[in-house]
């Protein structure tokens, strides 16, 4: 019988443990460990063995201290309370957690993850006689100033209604009472290892606007869509990652911070609640749920943390939301993995890291995608973008190579752009998209017809940099035509100007489309009517002393609204200034 199975503990193995006596104890059940009921999840039954990995610091477990199945696996709590919270890898609240305990690493301390006593105002959407499915809406909540939260019927559920109580209630009370007697509350589980189900998968065909130029310019990802961020130590994953929950057009952010060093988390526990939305004014942390595991907690609960982020991600998404998941960083969640495996004595595949570890991740990513829930009202969507940090930026290692199989998109950060200064340090040379045919008619039909032709001619003035740039290397500057060497001075004003975007800047942080059109036109007119004045024969020199670079490494921090006028003005000076200094 489920939760009637007791065991006792045979071995113990840093985040694992092996105990004796679970009859019938299924793969992926929740145990609770020892005699302080550490939480843990069964992951191999071998020979009368069940090999559990523990959530909570392991030391101080004794051989022969029992062990007790419950019978459900490892589950997330979903309803109103869980924005603006704050949890770790097994969604326990961290503030309720320290405010018991007075730390972070505590053992055995069950909290709910959301408020047992707060009462929330629900207004139903159901009457009764209505025959309700799983996934429908059976009412809303306004959760926050931000948001408001569809209450779902459980996936699998179905039934007439009988009853519904409007009003306040806390998430336990019963909302509604379907004919043949059961209750609804707004609260549901729903177990992390598995994807919820929705109605249909959408073609991704609008684009997930970040508000980094180089990355809705160049590498855009869809809605529902994929990006891998690697990049070498201190090459901007964190910046960037937090950038993005910032500023990218999503209605809920969901960030999982992943093992990376207690002190970067706590700059984003410190960050984030100050933070305003910059769509509404109101705090940020309004439509976001943080899910926390650092370096300094136990490894077992890192792995955990991606299938409760996603999972989070997943039943925003069902309501008919667009919810944006960052994880940084998916190598240390493979580290856990792979500590884990070890413990395991499984045959390690390369670098250590286990066979499976390409499933896992893809099983992972595959869990993004645009769909229609399955209350079949419009359309949700789950975008992820992971950050990967390999070892010495080498990207050929495990990690980077298994997540680049299943992502749709790669945005590469280097050490050498990071170096020098260049931030966002995208690499446009090794980053790629496989979403840029498909979103290009909704760039110009809602941006501007010459999105496309645009980005092209950009491009291919990067590309033509890169071929100069090898000449120089070989034969100087000096030795450069003036036809070439405006070429460079207009790719530096391309890649200081509009690739180049200050994370830490109140206007340049974030960049709508319309901008980054009109941006790129200016800087692109002044590449071409340049190059036309020195083939009439312009001297270069003056050009160059024209002072036109100056405002047009400035157009970053034009706002938005003014950046039409703004680039127009500028335009008319571009060719002004190139009449005069000759070459008709
Ligand atoms: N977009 C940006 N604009 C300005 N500065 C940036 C930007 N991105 C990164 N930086 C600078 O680079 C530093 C390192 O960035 P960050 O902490 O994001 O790197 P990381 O790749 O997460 O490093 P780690 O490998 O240690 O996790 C930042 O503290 C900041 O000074
Ligand atoms: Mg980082």
């Amino acid at each position: 019988m489920p939760g009637s199975s007791a065991g006792s503990i045979v071995r113990v193995s840093g985040p694992t443990v092996v105990a004796e006596g679970l009859e019938g104890v299924a793969l992926n059940e929740v145990v609770r460990v020892g005699r302080d009921g550490l939480l843990g999840e069964v992951i191999r039954i071998r020979g009368g063995q069940a090999t559990l990995q523990v959530y909570e610091e392991t030391a101080g477990l004794v051989l022969g201290e029992p062990v007790d199945a419950t019978g459900e696996p490892l589950a997330v709590e979903l309803g109103p309370g869980l924005l603006g919270q704050v949890v770790d890898g097994i969604e326990r609240p961290l503030d309720a957690l320290a405010a018991r305990t007075g730390d972070f690493i505590v053992r055995g301390v069950m909290h709910p993850a959301l408020d047992r006593q707060r009462r929330w105002h629900f207004v139903p959407r159901v009457d009764p006689g209505d025959q309700l499915q799983g996934g429908a809406v059976a009412g809303v909540v306004q959760e926050t100033a931000s948001l408001v939260h569809r209450i779902l019927v459980p996936p699998g559920l179905s039934g007439r209604v009988r009853a519904v109580t409007p009003g306040d209630a806390t998430v336990t009370d019963p909302i509604l009472v379907l004919e043949d007697g059961r209750t609804l509350s707004m609260l549901q589980r729903w177990p992390v290892r598995q994807r919820r189900p929705f109605l249909r998968r959408l073609t991704p065909e609008r684009p997930f606007l970040t508000g980094q130029r180089v990355l809705d310019v160049f590498f855009p990802i869809a809605a529902g869509g994929t990006a891998i961020v690697p990049g070498g130590f201190g090459t901007g994953k964190t910046v960037l990652e937090q950038t993005l929950a910032k500023f990218a057009a999503a209605d809920v952010i969901v960030y999982v911070g992943c093992g990376e060093r207690g002190n970067e988390m706590t700059d984003v526990l410190a960050e984030f609640p100050r933070l305003k939305d910059p769509r509404t004014g109101s705090p940020l942390m309004e439509r976001t749920v943080l899910v926390v595991n650092t370096s300094n907690m136990p490894v077992a609960a890192r792995e955990a943390s991606i299938y409760t982020g996603i999972t989070l991600a997943e039943y925003f998404r069902d309501m008919s939301y667009q919810v944006a998941l960052m994880v940084d960083s998916t190598s240390r969640w493979a580290e856990a993995l792979r500590e884990i495996s070890a413990r395991l004595s499984e045959m390690p595949g390369e670098e250590g890291y286990p066979t499976y570890l390409a499933t896992r991740l893809g099983q992972f990513y595959e869990r993004a995608g645009r769909v229609v829930p399955l209350s079949g009202d419009g359309e949700g969507a789950v975008t992820v973008t992971g950050a990967v940090s390999p070892p010495g930026g080498d990207f050929s290692e495990p990690v980077t190579q298994a997540s680049l199989r299943v992502a749709g998109a790669l945005w590469a950060l280097t050490t050498d752009l990071a170096h020098r200064r260049h931030f966002p340090a995208i690499d446009w040379t090794q980053s790629f998209t496989l979403y840029a045919d498909r979103l290009a008619a909704w760039f110009e039909h809602e941006v501007g017809e010459e999105w496309a032709s645009l980005r092209q001619e950009a491009m291919r003035l990067l590309e033509r940099e890169r071929e100069l740039q090898e000449i120089v290397q070989l034969v100087g500057l000096e030795a450069m035509q003036d036809q070439e060497r405006i070429v460079l001075e207009a790719a530096r004003l391309l890649r200081e100007g509009f690739l180049r975007q200050n994370a830490f800047h109140d206007v340049d942080a974030a960049c709508l489309p319309a901008k980054s059109l009109a941006m790129l036109r200016t800087i692109l007119h002044f590449a071409r009517r340049a190059a036309a004045s020195i083939e009439r024969g312009a001297p270069l020199r003056a050009i160059l002393a024209a002072g036109l670079d100056e405002p047009l490494l400035r157009l970053g921090e034009v706002p938005g609204e003014r950046m039409e006028a703004a680039g127009a003005a500028l335009v008319a000076e571009i060719d002004d200034t190139l009449a005069r200094v000759g070459g008709r």
